[in-house]
């Protein structure tokens, strides 16, 4: 087709997202819409998603959100509907699919399942938008073969695409995704959700060599592991206030000073960024890729931007924030590559969310 406009539904976590992208023959891709709802402020006090008030909060959002986003461009204009199917919180994507389901028969228009993960990579093809927002977008798309590195509060996974649709996973993740060890470290020495933002501000104050942590050996060099090193986290934090691992971790924040804190924010901020950095410089030099891509909440991280630019031998461009954190635009654009290269199609009576789903 010449041209293709395609809707996106996200609801994996704990953004509501909807969005329409346009795609060209020549595959260009272009923003014409993107709305996202986010239940992250009611999680904060809990210090973590809380999966039952993510699921509410979908089914509150997600009318209101899919209307915003297909109303610059009207239902007739729409040739398909994306839908994440996984992975994710199972009755969040549950929200998704069914609404995605629902409107694909009630409109008559395709439908396509597509991954999440994959979705944060295609966020990186968007170099047009005609909203009336200022998005700063990658100026041209990522040349294949692509090494690509998604790293968020539910993922941690190095992706080598050689082409659409082709692709190895390298490593993922054994345990807790890297955002998700910032929020837990977070939590530890009592600074704020999400872990990401705070534990990065409380850094700047610290030492980064103030101490050592480990890292965990793989026996797959790409995976991840970060849930020892959050432990060792908190044995540091009870050894620098005179304790052993019985004294209760909620009340450490009382315990720490100021510095003390700074301090285990610093080290452990260079220790997670350093595990990510050491592994995509790995993957960089046994596959060559052209482009190296990020997509996820920690795209965010200064520390990671700083390693990876004095580290990797070729310039990563970053794409905007709001499309590297979830979002209906990755999961439009991945299903209007889908829908422009002749992908098959889901059943709209059958397709189910995969919460466990895997690239
Ligand atoms: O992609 P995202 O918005 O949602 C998920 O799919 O998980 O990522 C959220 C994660 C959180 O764990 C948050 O702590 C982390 O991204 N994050 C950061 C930064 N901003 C957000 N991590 C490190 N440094 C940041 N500046
Ligand atoms: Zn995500």
């Amino acid at each position: 087709m010449d041209e293709m406009k395609v809707l996106g539904i996200e609801t994996s976590c704990d953004e509501t997202a909807a969005a329409v992208v346009e795609i060209d023959k020549s595959l260009n891709c272009s923003l014409l819409s993107n709305v996202v709802a986010t239940s992250m402020d009611l999680h904060a006090k809990y210090g973590g998603v809380v999966p039952e008030i993510a699921a509410r909060s979908h089914i509150e959002s997600i009318i209101p959100v899919i209307d915003e986003a297909t109303q610059p461009v009207g239902w007739d204009n729409i040739d398909a509907i994306a839908v994440t199917k996984g992975a994710g919180l199972g009755g969040s994507l549950l929200i998704g699919v069914m609404t995605a389901r629902t409107l694909s028969i009630a409109k008559d228009k395709p439908l396509y399942g597509v991954n999440h993960v994959e979705g944060h990579i295609y966020a990186n093809f968007l170099t047009t938008h005609s909203t009336p927002y200022d998005y700063q977008l990658a100026s041209k798309a990522p040349v294949f073969p692509i090494l690509g590195l998604i790293v968020s509060g539910g993922h941690s996974q190095l992706v080598l695409f050689r082409d659409h649709f082709d692709y190895t996973l390298l490593g993922r993740t054994q345990d807790d995704a890297v955002g998700e060890a910032f929020d837990k470290v977070a939590k530890i020495i009592g600074l704020p959700y999400p872990g990401g933002p705070s534990v990065g501000k409380k850094a700047l104050d610290g030492n980064a060599q103030a101490f050592d942590l480990p890292k965990a050996k793989m026996a797959n060099k790409y995976d991840f592991s970060f849930s020892g090193l959050k432990t060792a986290v908190l044995r540091q934090a009870q050894a620098i206030i005179g304790q052993d691992y019985t004294f209760p971790s909620k009340d450490l924040p009382d315990r720490l000073s100021e510095a003390q804190k700074a301090d285990i924010a610093a080290v452990f901020q260079r220790v997670a960024i350093e595990t990510v950095v050491d592994k995509t410089i790995l993957a960089y030099e046994e596959f060559r890729p052209t482009s190296v891509v990020i997509g996820g909440g920690v795209a965010a991280s200064p520390e990671l931007r700083r390693q990876l630019a004095e580290r990797l031998p070729i310039e990563i461009t970053y794409q905007d924030p709001r499309l590297m954190t979830d979002n209906g635009a990755m999961i439009a654009t991945l299903g209007a590559f889908k829908a422009q290269l002749g992908q098959p199609t889901d059943n709209a009576y059958t397709l189910e969310p995969q919460p466990n789903l895997s690239m």
